[in-house]
């Protein structure tokens, strides 16, 4: 395994592979260190050649998968939207549907990287705060693996996030805050209990996991790197670690082209990145109040992170109205025949407004990452039922549609 230790984002001191989500010295987020001469070694060739889910990554990531891969996510469709692009004016539109992993949203990814790690740590609970989809993940994980699961959310979730969750036999705690109030108490908890907190003690891991959206992308497009490439933001982890992915394999020589701009969109009722992004300061905390749950988060924790994969992509952050996620959702599944959650809704908003900006165009491949599933924020949009009751009777449907013989 070509991972070697963990390294602080801001004061650089390096750790053992341990199971801490911050630095000793300074609190800072932590990431992994490769040994890049081993990584040197990989080639297209011995890619390809791999399993077909993100263990084909696997020296690029800081863990041994687990022996029998069950369950693997990755891997997901990459898939054209001519339509859409004809309408916005822009070259090239592909789809990146994450949906497509075992809990519906990219949150398998980093998910079966952090529980790889737990199992190596002799851990036998998974656990983590989420704003759902995270929830959904560490569930089915737990199960696929054999591990015990306590997830804790925000009480007020939309119910279908609850139920799959459920199904697969965790134990949920509905807490009584925001999602960062859930943050800061598994935090305190990760500190108290011996369990695998996903996105707490193992951050460093689980939050890798995410680079392989990036390597797939490029992949699928022929090792080539797209021109710019939108992404939801919540704690800005995706994002940036998207970002990371394309900039490993550039080094690497993995991928021809030029680095894509990466660009970003909040929802207007959550947008710390978006401010900070436009008045140049440090990202600073904020209320969420936002119909997007999944990206609700008021402290993101890979925030300045994020901004710092924007300016050295040559990209930016978008807001989205909050009136305009609804209409977004049916206005993507309209033109592409794919139904997002509220965080694609938010990032489809983005493109639409860098479209308006003209820094988007006829001349751009672009990657839309459909994070997460229509099918479990399906209130903003059941509405739209609309169902004309008839007898099953030819004559009658003829009538109706104006085809009376
Ligand atoms: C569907 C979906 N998209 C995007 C995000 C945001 O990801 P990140 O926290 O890595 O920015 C989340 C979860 O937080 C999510 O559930
Ligand atoms: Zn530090």
């Amino acid at each position: 395994m070509p991972a070697v230790s963990l390294k602080c984002r801001v004061c650089g001191t390096t750790h053992d592979l341990e199971g801490i989500g911050t630095c000793r010295s300074c609190f800072g987020p932590l990431d992994p260190v490769y040994d890049r001469e081993t990584q040197a070694r990989v080639t297209r060739a011995s890619i390809t050649a791999g399993p077909h889910s993100i263990w084909r990554y696997a020296d690029f990531l800081p863990v041994e998968p687990l022996p029998n891969q069950a369950l693997a996510p990755g891997m997901t469709p990459l898939v054209s939207a001519p339509r859409l692009a004809e309408e916005l004016g822009i070259g090239e539109l592909w789809l990146k549907l994450d949906t497509a992993n075992p809990t519906h949203s990219f949150k398998d990814r980093g998910v079966a990287v952090a529980a790889a790690k737990a199992r190596e740590l002799g851990l036998t609970t998974l656990a983590c705060s989420s704003t759902g989809n995270l929830a959904n993940a560490v569930a089915a994980r737990a199960a696929a693996d054999g591990f015990e699961a306590a997830v804790f959310t925000p009480a007020g979730l939309e119910h279908e996030k609850l139920i799959a969750t459920s199904v697969y036999g965790a134990t949920l705690y509905a807490v009584e805050g925001s999602y960062d109030d859930v943050s800061r108490l598994t935090v305190e908890l990760s500190f108290e209990l011996p369990w695998g907190f996903v996105n707490a003690a193992l951050r460093s891991y689980y939050a890798e996991g995410s680079k392989t959206v990036g390597f797939e992308i490029a992949e699928q497009l022929g090792f080539e790197l797209p021109d710019a490439v939108f992404a939801p933001i919540g704690s800005g982890a995706l994002y940036a670690k998207i970002f990371e992915g394309f900039r490993e394999w550039k080094e690497l020589g993995l991928v021809d082209g030029t680095l894509p701009r990466m660009y970003g969109g909040q929802a207007e009722g959550c947008q710390p990145v978006v401010t900070a992004w436009e008045t140049g300061e440090k990202v600073t905390p904020v209320r969420p109040a936002t119909q997007a749950l999944s990206i609700a988060i008021g402290n993101p924790a890979d925030g300045d992170y994020a901004i710092e994969a924007a300016r050295a992509s040559g990209g930016g952050f978008f807001s989205v109205p909050e009136a305009d996620i609804a209409d977004n959702i049916v206005e993507l599944a309209h033109a592409t025949g794919v139904w997002g959650e509220t965080a694609p809704a938010v990032t489809f908003g983005a493109l639409k407004e860098a479209v308006a900006r003209g820094v988007v165009g006829p001349n751009d491949r672009v990657v839309l990452v459909v994070s997460g599933d229509g099918l479990k924020t399906p209130g903003l949009v059941s509405h739209l039922v609309d169902a004309i009751t008839i007898p099953p009777d030819a004559d009658v449907v003829l009538d109706l549609v104006g085809a009376a013989v």
